[in-house]
């Protein structure tokens, strides 16, 4: 069976021997521009998926958290609600949801014992931050328990601080915002220094299909803080808080004083806001080929400037061009992941497989397929 929330909910029973009380589903993303400048108070332009996490739970007598995940093999944990820590190595899939569970009870909102049972459609380590969609997942479980609803925005924030509190990545808010605050047939158009959003209608006859390498080089996470790292030093020494206040002009004059390395990471951020504006204008002028010549260049200042990219996202973006595929570009974290392309609407499915077979022919064993943009996270009646 295709994993469902009802899959969430058939886990459960067999796990617990009773039927779920609380059944959630949060969307994964993609991110059509806008890459490396959340944490730099940026706009990006994610959507919502239709490939998710699902979360099917029970309250429990007794105060503890039981998780079960049965994606990539079933695994369980139990922890004390009033001792809920960062779990190591074979267990670390769980920090996702004890964090959520950890920021949501500091901030207040007690839940009082679960045992939550997790399935997913989205593929994990893809670039499509099933990560997110964990925490979201979760959140939603929590809020049905304590009889709250919060709105988008919020729901961000607490699943953002349990990634990087009990998962111990310093991600910016894009993802987290994007899973929760979704939209079907919309990207959102999100400022990341005012965290307000414009829902941003995706033409009809434009289909998105996203390519996973299915590689995931170890230096990711380092390399992630290291970047961010590195804006930090830019805005410093420009004088702004962070990078979106500054100009290109700004960044150019100041070459010398950067430095090369940092020059190159603030030229991507600030060229990268822009392109990110312009992009939403052409989407919204349905000016499609200057659309893609937009992801043709944010891949381009990702792979030079930024120096996140990696042999088989260059390669996938090269394949997509031979094929005539103009909008193309590599998506999320980087050094992996996924590759994401704007395809003609009534040939989606051919253009995947075309994908797939060319990526082959090169050595590359890909996996290629369309996506819908979907709604955030939400409660599911069961
Ligand atoms: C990861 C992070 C996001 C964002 C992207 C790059 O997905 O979780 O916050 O920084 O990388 O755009």
């Amino acid at each position: 069976m295709t994993a469902a929330p009802e899959s969430a909910a058939a886990s459960f029973r067999s796990w617990q021997g009773r039927n779920a009380e609380l059944l959630a589903t949060a969307p994964g993303r993609i991110n059509l521009i806008g890459e490396h400048v959340d944490y730099q108070g940026g706009l990006v332009l994610p959507a919502a998926i239709n490939l998710g996490v699902f979360a099917a739970a029970g309250r429990l007598a007794e105060p503890v958290l039981r998780l079960q995940t049965s994606f990539a093999g079933v695994s369980e944990v139990e922890i004390p609600l009033d001792a809920l820590h960062r779990l190591e190595a074979a267990d670390s899939w769980a920090n996702y949801p004890l964090g959520v569970v950890a920021c949501y009870r500091q901030a207040g909102h007690e839940t009082g014992g679960l045992a939550i049972a997790f399935d997913a459609s989205l593929p994990a380590g893809a670039g499509l931050s099933s990560s997110a969609a964990f925490e979201a997942a979760t959140a939603m479980i929590v809020e049905q328990a304590c009889g709250i609803s919060l709105p988008p925005r919020e729901r961000a924030l607490l699943c953002q601080q349990a990634e990087h509190t009990f998962a111990g990545v310093p991600c910016g808010i894009m993802d987290q915002f994007a899973v929760n605050a979704g939209q079907a047939g919309h990207a959102l158009l999100i400022d990341c220094q005012s965290l307000e959003f414009v829902p941003t209608p995706l033409p009809a006859g434009l289909a998105m299909v996203v390519v996973d390498s299915g590689v995931k080089h170890a230096l990711a996470d380092g390399e992630y803080a290291k970047r961010r790292a590195d804006c930090e030093t830019a805005a410093q020494l420009l004088g702004v808080g962070c990078l979106r206040d500054a100009t290109l002009a700004a960044v150019l004059a100041a070459r010398e004083a950067l430095g090369e390395r940092i020059f190159r990471r603030a030229r991507h951020v600030v060229t990268e806001i822009e392109r990110t504006r312009a992009f939403a204008a052409a989407l919204a002028g349905d000016e499609l080929a200057t659309a893609a010549g937009l992801m043709a260049a944010s891949h381009a200042s990702l792979r030079d400037d930024y120096e996140v990219s990696c042999e088989e996202l260059d390669a996938l973006v090269e394949i997509a061009g031979e094929l005539g595929i103009a909008g193309a570009r590599m998506m999320g974290g980087g050094f992996g992941g996924s590759t994401i392309q704007l395809v003609p609407a009534a040939r989606a499915a051919e253009r995947a497989a075309a994908l797939e077979q060319a990526a082959a022919a090169r050595g590359l064993r890909v996996s290629a397929f369309p996506v819908i943009a979907a709604a955030g996270a939400a409660p599911v009646a069961l």
